[in-house]
């Protein structure tokens, strides 16, 4: 199994191009299957996730089509993809394809909509919480699916195709809003759906289903209004920036200092996370061409965060971020209210020297100046990031073990950093 080592203690400076983002490349690909038409996804990212869901895709009938590189573009610009769902030949998604990866369950949405059936696994994923998926299923029966659970499959029904309806979300659910975007966008009628996640990722999903012909308001606020049409045609539609990506780069620059532009990357996609990265300290600016983040020479303050669905701190910054309060002058409290079990990164980084303890969901992170480089063992995608971090601004070495979580979510990870004086490589084992 590869590993990654670091030798902590450079300071990062240059320039990170940000991929396309994970979480919206996913459910676009999703979205391919709910016209017979071409969409073409333009800046796909290439991660391990993006592979798992193209086999889920081929497996249900998707043609696609990688298109190659053109004139002026380098190995940093993403992927352009078409993808063609001309027939869906299966609407079973099996559980050794769909256990590999949470959002692969969302496929039940399009081929409720448009195939009527749909036999898709529970799905797997990050081990960070239980993670039902019971929200899914009550959106899905709003809109008039027949759905039971057996031995491990829901099979769902819709004899008649779905209907349009209000439903409440009784607790905000980014997979469960993308999903319900999907089946109501080929429904019969108006759907509203409240208390809907507001992601920018659900909105870049509203963008290419408008671009394909759908009828959806709202997108970004907790209500969303979808009036069904009866097919949707293809479009061609470019993935958002990463903003955990970009976020987590700039977690990296404060930690470690040195002067950073995160090329391509969108400060109001994250605006709350960044407002905490600059009270630790480190400068942030909007430049033309992205973001630029500095810390030089000044200590790291200790800032309080609490994660919430957006456009309140995001989970998938807690990890990194909290790599970086390890390293304050003071202590911080962080306090994760979106998965129960989120703190797996806790002993590892406690095997760097960190102090933190845990009272339920907050952790309390006292802030030490040295952290010392050491065996670590990634545990989910967050988590694991937030250990290269660590590393890059521990003294000494770090090994970054089980690193096949990183690749789910991180494109060219040590290219990027080797790039602004990191010093990290691949060693494959
Ligand atoms: C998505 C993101 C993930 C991020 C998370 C929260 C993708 C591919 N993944 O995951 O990176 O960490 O949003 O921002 O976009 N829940 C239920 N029942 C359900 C569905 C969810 O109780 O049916 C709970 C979950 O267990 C969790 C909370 O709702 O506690 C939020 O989960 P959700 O927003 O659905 O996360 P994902 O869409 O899985």
């Amino acid at each position: 199994m590869d590993s990654i080592v670091i030798q902590g203690g450079n300071k990062l400076n240059g320039t990170i191009p940000i991929s396309g983002a994970k979480n919206a490349a996913l459910p676009l690909m999703i979205a391919s299957l709910l016209t017979s038409d071409d969409l073409i996804l333009e800046n796909v990212p290439h991660l391990a996730d993006v592979e798992s869901l193209i086999r889920i895709l081929t497996n249900h009938g998707v043609d696609y089509k990688v298109e190659g590189k053109k004139s002026g573009e380098t190995s940093a610009t993403g992927r352009t993809i078409h993808f063609k769902a001309g027939e869906i030949v299966d609407t079973t998604a099996p559980y050794e394809l769909v256990s590999k990866m949470r959002a692969s369950f969302w496929v039940i949405g399009p081929l409720l909509t448009r195939m009527h059936e749909a036999k898709v696994s529970l799905p797997g994923g990050c081990a960070i919480g239980t993670r039902p998926v019971d929200l899914f299923l009550e959106c899905l029966s709003a809109l008039g699916a027949q759905l039971d659970v057996e031995a491990g499959y829901v099979i769902g029904h819709a004899n008649n195709g779905l209907v349009g309806a209000g439903y409440r979300f009784p607790k905000v659910s980014v997979g469960a809003t993308h999903v319900g975007l999907m089946a109501a966008s080929l429904a019969r009628g108006q759907t509203i759906l409240e208390n809907a996640a507001r992601e920018p990722e659900i909105v870049d999903l509203a963008n290419c289903l408008n671009a394909m012909g759908a009828k959806i308001s709202g997108a970004g606020t907790s209500t969303i209004v979808i009036d069904g049409v009866e097919a949707l045609h293809g479009a061609r539609h470019r993935v958002l920036p990463d903003r955990i990506e970009t976020g987590t780069y700039a977690l990296a620059v404060a930690m470690t200092g040195g002067d950073v532009v995160l090329e391509g990357a969108k400060p109001n996609l994250f605006q709350t996370a960044l407002d905490s990265i600059e009270q630790s300290g480190t400068h942030v600016e909007t430049v033309e061409n992205g973001i630029r983040v500095h810390r030089n020479g000044n200590g790291i303050l200790p800032v309080d965060i609490t994660t919430a669905p957006f456009p309140g701190f995001p989970t998938d910054m807690q990890a990194q971020f909290m790599a970086l309060m390890t390293r304050a002058e003071g202590q911080s409290r962080i306090t994760e209210t979106i998965f129960e079990n989120r703190f797996m990164h806790v002993q590892e980084l406690a095997r760097l020297g960190a102090q933190i303890s845990l009272d339920g969901q907050t952790a309390i992170v006292t802030g030490n100046e040295y952290l010392t480089g050491a065996p670590v063992m990634a545990t989910d995608l967050r988590a694991s990031v937030s250990l290269v971090i660590a590393g890059l601004a521990a003294e000494g070495e770090t090994v970054v073990n089980r690193v096949y979580h990183l690749d789910r979510g991180f494109e060219r990870l040590e290219e990027k950093l080797t790039n602004c004086g990191g010093n990290i490589e691949r060693v494959s084992g």
